[in-house]
C-alpha cells in the first residue's frame, strides 16, 4: 500500500517540480533582459560587444560550457571586476540569461 501511495502521489509530484521550477515568467523576463542591457550592458557593453568586461556574445561564449558560465556570474570574479549576482539572481534566472546569450540577444 505504501509503495502505490508512492508510485500514484510522490512520484508525480517529484517529476513535475523541476519543470515548474525551470519557468522564469514573461514578466521576469522582461526584468531579466532589462537587468542584462543595462546593468550587465555597463561593463559588457549594451548589445554585448564588450567594454570593461568581455563581450558575451555567441560566438565567444560558445567555446565555454554552460555551468562555467553559470558560475562566473552566480559567484562572479571578484579580483577580476566582475560581480557576483547570487542574491539578486537565483539559478534557474542565470541559466535563463546564459541561454539567452549563447542565442544572441539584439
Ligand atoms: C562591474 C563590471 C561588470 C558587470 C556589472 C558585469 N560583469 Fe560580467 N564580467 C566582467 C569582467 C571584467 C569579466 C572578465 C573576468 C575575467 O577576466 O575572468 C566578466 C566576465 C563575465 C562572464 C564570463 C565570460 C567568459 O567568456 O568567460 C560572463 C558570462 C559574464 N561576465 C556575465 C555577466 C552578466 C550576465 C552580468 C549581469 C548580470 C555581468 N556579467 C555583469 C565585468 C562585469
Amino acid at each position: 500500500m505504501k509503495k502505490l501511495f508512492i508510485v500514484l502521489f510522490v512520484m508525480p509530484v517529484m517529476l513535475a517540480l523541476p519543470f515548474n521550477s525551470y519557468a522564469v515568467s514573461p514578466e521576469r523576463q522582461d526584468e531579466l533582459m532589462h537587468l542584462l542591457k543595462q546593468d550587465c550592458g555597463s561593463c559588457h557593453g549594451m548589445t554585448m560587444k564588450g567594454g570593461l568586461g568581455p563581450a558575451l556574445l555567441p560566438a565567444t561564449l560558445i567555446k565555454t560550457p554552460d555551468y562555467i558560465l553559470e558560475n562566473t556570474i552566480k559567484y562572479g570574479r571578484e579580483t577580476l571586476a566582475m560581480p557576483a549576482w547570487d542574491g539578486i539572481l537565483n539559478s534557474v534566472e542565470i541559466e535563463w540569461l546564459v541561454d539567452q546569450l549563447k542565442e544572441g540577444i539584439e
